[in-house]
């Protein structure tokens, strides 16, 4: 059975989008027999790395930082999946960013130059294999969340680890406005966690389908625009 670990950076934790986008990810490997587990990185007291190395070169593969992260290693290491739930925040919000940094002992220090950089891999007693990004950002484009992607597909491959492809929701909020499209969103976002389970990928046409426009750019822009220009009104 596939085993499955969540991370959701959300600062709105259950209150936020990414969470509804994720739980619908989440729901559709379950659907195809994976057992899931997540967290709310907010939730964790998780203090930042210290950078000292010392999980590499002194005790090898231990922090010696007593936090919440104790916790989640062994869940890491006996993960075949680690699904990553990032909203976009310039670009990313700093606790799950403080969480990422405290993977390095799950990093084995043995530096490997292939696809043209500098890599290294998770230590043997690491399982995942695959890195997936689920985001939700709250402007128009998909392209607003590069970054993001970017990071988290550098991250995978650093590791040595398969990067699965990024299911992008823009302008996320939408969705409860645009119900019915929100809902066809939201049944592809499941298909894709059925289809990563049990395909080992997510289709093209299923991201394409989750990232799909609510609303034409313009009038998105617009909306943004008049609700800070009430509030300025309504602040002067
Ligand atoms: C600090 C901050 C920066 C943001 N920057 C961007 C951005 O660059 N691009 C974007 O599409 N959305 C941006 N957003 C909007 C959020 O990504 C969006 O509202 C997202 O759905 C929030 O996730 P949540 O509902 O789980 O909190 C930003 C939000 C915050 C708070």
């Amino acid at each position: 059975m596939t085993k499955i670990f969540a991370i959701n950076g959300s600062a709105r934790m259950d209150k936020g989008y990414t969470h509804i986008v994720l739980s619908a990810f989440l729901e559709g490997m379950e659907e195809a027999n994976a057992t899931v587990e997540t967290v709310f990185a907010k939730r964790l007291k998780i203090r930042p790395c210290l950078g000292d190395f010392q999980c590499w070169f002194e005790k090898v593969g231990e922090c010696i930082q007593k936090d919440d992260m104790e916790s989640l290693f062994p869940k890491l290491r006996e993960a075949d999946i680690l699904v990553l739930g990032i909203p976009i925040y310039f670009p990313l919000p700093g606790e799950m960013q403080n969480l990422l940094n405290r993977l390095m002992p799950l990093v084995e220090p043995i530096l490997e130059f292939h696809d043209g950089r500098t890599r290294t891999k998770f230590h043997d007693d690491v399982k995942i294999s695959k890195i997936v990004l689920v985001s939700t950002g709250g402007w128009w484009e998909k392209e607003n969340m590069t970054l993001v992607v970017q990071f988290v597909e550098h991250m995978a491959n650093d590791v040595n680890v398969e990067f699965s492809g990024a299911v992008l929701r823009p302008h996320a909020f939408l969705m409860d406005e645009y119900k019915e499209k929100g809902e066809e969103v939201l049944s592809a976002v499941r298909r894709a966690g059925a289809q990563l389970v049990r395909e080992g990928r997510i289709s093209p046409e299923t991201l394409d389908t989750i990232s799909q426009p609510l609303i034409a750019e313009e009038e998105l822009r617009a909306r943004y625009n008049e609700v800070y220009r009430k509030a300025k009104e309504y602040s002067s």
